[in-house]
């Protein structure tokens, strides 16, 4: 490809033109463009081929915790439509997709043998993937915790993380001639905090000192699990974990604000990279939730040794900065964490942090958009903890409307995802080695406890006869990858 210039004009700087097959900004070769979901979010098929209830299809027949009532039970009946969803990808170019296995369809119960109907559906899935020449990335739990498990103690009980990894076991038995790149957990502070701390999420437990020991209890699962992955997966295989690290920012440099940011920061996001990257719970954040847990009681000998157990790679999951300040300095200045409501704080030992928009230029989800939380994150992780880094995560909600013709023009969404590639690319000139981009997500979905009323797809679904059709920012995306980067 040649990128053709348009004669100077005398003295003039010679103005080049790509054609629209050259990319400005170009991602190295090899980087992954990708869309992501998860199993609960759409599959449906709740009560099929074996697979029992979990935690999420519990909260969301109880009645008050989702938006309108809505369920996973159908979603978008990806279980029977997966191969005309893959058949969208493809034509879309994506070269990789990211999905979560559904725990409760390979192990009902948590426990036991995997069930082969259940390994099936995943079997035909990637399938169908590879004979598209389309990479599977599988994340192992994404928030579907079987319901067997939530009642025998759920993460705040230790023994989940021994189940968890038996899991991971029987799933990289079975798939691992077909799956190479894992993902164990999918943003392991929503479970510990939106789960068993303000209860946004399920279980919809809103106990503190739960929340911490969850949080424990998800670090030590996803060790166990790294253990149990390699153990199964063929050499070569590449093993990541998908955290929603915040990007905090203090409100100003007061000192007090400059503390909420340390607090956060410490339950927000060094809880799992300390015992992962660093073989240690920081100091600060023992001390700020000691009155809640004994630490020296919830970390048994030789846990920190399997937590930190090597990974190849680190997915980060970012929609929007996080900026904070002390209660104190919040007067009269509105507050959102971007979690939900709820009396119950998600942030153990940070009880008193306010919280800010950062702009007001926001999603249909009231978060701010800001790209330069993304580079800012790529990079200094990249700094910390030299892994290579994959976005597992990123995209927007926004009322999308259908127009007369049936099709979906979604400019901020082209917006939002242009200004985040455009991160990336940024990241990546600074020296950051990110190997790929998943957006949230491939097509409107059950939005947790948003219910059916928040869209994040690129394709467009119609809940009442479930046909899917590309928004113009999966038409706009598909250029993107079929140029090598942004024009
Ligand atoms: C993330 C979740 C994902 C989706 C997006 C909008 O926190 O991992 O399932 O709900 O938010």
């Amino acid at each position: 490809m040649t990128v053709t210039e348009t004669p100077a004009a005398a003295g003039s700087v010679p103005a080049p033109t790509p054609s629209p097959e050259v990319a400005r900004r170009a991602f190295p070769p090899g980087f992954a463009y990708g869309a992501a979901t998860a199993a609960y979010q759409i599959e449906g098929a709740s009560a099929e081929d074996g697979r029992t209830p979990s935690i999420w299809d519990t909260f969301s027949h109880t009645p008050g915790k989702v938006v309108g009532g809505d369920t996973g039970d159908i979603a978008v009946d990806h279980y029977h439509r997966f191969r005309e969803d893959v058949r969208m990808m493809a034509d879309l170019g994506l070269t990789s997709y990211r999905f979560s296995l559904a725990w409760p369809r390979i192990q009902p119960t948590g426990r036991g043998p995997a069930v082969e109907r259940g390994l099936d559906f995943y079997r035909a899935l990637c399938d169908e993937l590879l004979a598209h020449g389309i990479t599977p990335v599988a994340t192992l739990y994404h928030w579907d915790l079987p319901q067997e498990l939530e009642s025998a103690g759920g993460w705040p009980s230790r023994e989940t993380a021994f189940r968890f990894a038996e899991y991971a076991g029987l799933a990289a038995e079975a798939l691992g001639d077909r799956v190479s790149t894992w993902t164990t957990l999918n943003e392991p502070w929503c479970s510990a905090f939106l789960g068993y701390g303000s209860g946004v999420h399920a279980p919809g437990r809103t106990n503190p000192a739960d929340a911490l020991k969850a949080a424990h209890h998800l670090n030590l699962g996803h060790g166990l699990a790294v253990g149990a992955l390699r153990s199964a997966l063929p050499a070569g295989s590449r093993i990541a974990v998908s955290l929603n690290l915040h990007a905090v920012r203090p409100l100003s440099r007061h000192p007090d604000d400059l503390e909420a940011a340390r607090r956060i920061e410490a339950v927000g996001n060094r809880i799992f990279t300390g015992p992962m990257f660093e073989g240690e719970y920081p100091a600060d954040l023992i001390a700020d939730t000691s009155h809640l847990v004994d630490w020296s009681e919830l970390v048994h000998d030789g846990d920190l040794a399997e937590i930190g157990r090597p990974i190849d790679l680190l997915g980060l999951n970012y929609y929007n900065p996080t900026v904070v300040s002390s209660a104190d300095n919040a007067k009269d200045l509105p507050r959102h964490d971007g979690h939900g409501d709820s009396s119950h704080s998600p942030w153990p030992g940070a009880e008193d942090v306010a919280f800010h928009l950062a702009n007001e230029d926001v999603t249909a989800m009231g978060w701010p958009i800001d790209p330069t939380g993304l580079s800012d994150s790529l990079t200094s992780l990249y700094r910390k903890h030299g892994l290579p880094l994959l976005v597992t995560e990123n995209g927007a909600a926004f009322e999308d409307v259908v127009s007369a013709d049936g099709s979906v023009h979604d400019p901020e969404r082209i917006r939002y995802i242009e200004g985040h590639l455009g991160a990336i690319a940024d990241a990546i000139e600074a020296g950051a080695d990110v190997r790929g981009y998943y957006l949230w997500s491939l097509m409107d979905n059950f939005e947790w406890a948003y219910g059916y009323e928040k869209r994040f797809g690129m394709v467009h679904v119609d809940y009442d006869t479930l046909v899917r059709t590309p928004k113009s920012s999966a038409h706009w995306y598909s250029q993107v990858i079929r140029r090598g980067g942004l024009a």
